[in-house]
């Protein structure tokens, strides 16, 4: 495989000829080189589509797939929000405005939405109205939640963390209320089959999901799954 790395500032070099493997020097990446590393490898990845703000008619909303659950009880979500430049985007700066925000869930059917609403808009604009989405009240927070989302997490931000040198910010939230379509829950589990979730990989590409395939159940506890 010949080496191909566009930026001269990478360190790359293939350390084993038969396998044609390759190491890349970490240190020597840039913030875009290691985004796009990072984003071919971490796949594939949940997307959090997160509305935002409290004012009618204002609601932002923007897709995040730096996302994951970090507790199972009581539940707890994190998704990372980079900046824009050196500015915060919308949902981090309603989020930490408000201390709440709802985690929906799309569909197979709501992937052209969830794309487009990812365009910068300035803040000002709410994209839930520009792509005539709507909304449905939430129950526990004044935030509310996609209607066409088969899945929604009322959440209340827990904690906000930094990793990093570019300012971008882990968002941990409370999940205080699920919404969850009644075909696709059962016996108090999410048939994943039936949701149709959609994820991201590398740039602007998603897949659905492939062949289902069930091992052998190893016995483990929940709380032990992470
Ligand atoms: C599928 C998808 C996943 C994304 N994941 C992230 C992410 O994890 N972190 C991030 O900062 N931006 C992510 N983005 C980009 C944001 O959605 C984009 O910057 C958006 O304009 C932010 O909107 P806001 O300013 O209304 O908050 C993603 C975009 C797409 C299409």
């Amino acid at each position: 495989m010949p080496i191909t790395d566009r930026l001269a500032r990478t360190r790359v070099r293939p350390i084993d000829k038969e396998n044609e493997l390759m190491q890349i020097d970490a240190t020597t990446l840039t913030h875009e080189s290691s985004y796009r590393l990072l984003t071919g490898a971490v796949v594939p990845r949940p997307i959090a589509w997160v509305s935002s703000g409290i004012e009618p008619g204002k609601i932002n909303l923007a897709p995040f797939s730096t996302f994951t659950f970090v507790s199972p009880f009581p539940p707890m979500l994190g998704f990372n929000c980079g900046m824009r430049g050196s500015t915060r985007k919308d949902t981090s700066r309603n989020i930490n405005a408000n201390g709440e925000y709802v985690v929906n869930i799309a569909d197979e059917s709501l992937l052209e939405a969830l794309h487009l609403s990812s365009e910068d808009y300035p803040p000002e604009v709410s994209e839930v109205e520009l792509l005539g989405l709507k909304t449905a009240p939430s129950v526990l927070i004044r935030t509310p939640r996609l209607a066409a989302a088969p899945i929604s997490m009322e959440c209340r931000l827990s904690q906000v963390l930094s990793f990093g040198s570019t300012g971008s910010e882990f968002f941990v939230g409370e999940v205080l209320m699920f919404h969850v379509r009644d075909d696709l829950y059962r016996n108090g589990k999410i048939d994943t089959k039936l949701l149709h979730p959609i994820c991201r990989l590398g740039g602007p590409t998603y897949a659905s999901l492939g062949e289902i395939i069930t091992m052998r159940s190893v016995g483990s506890l929940p709380s032990g799954g992470g």
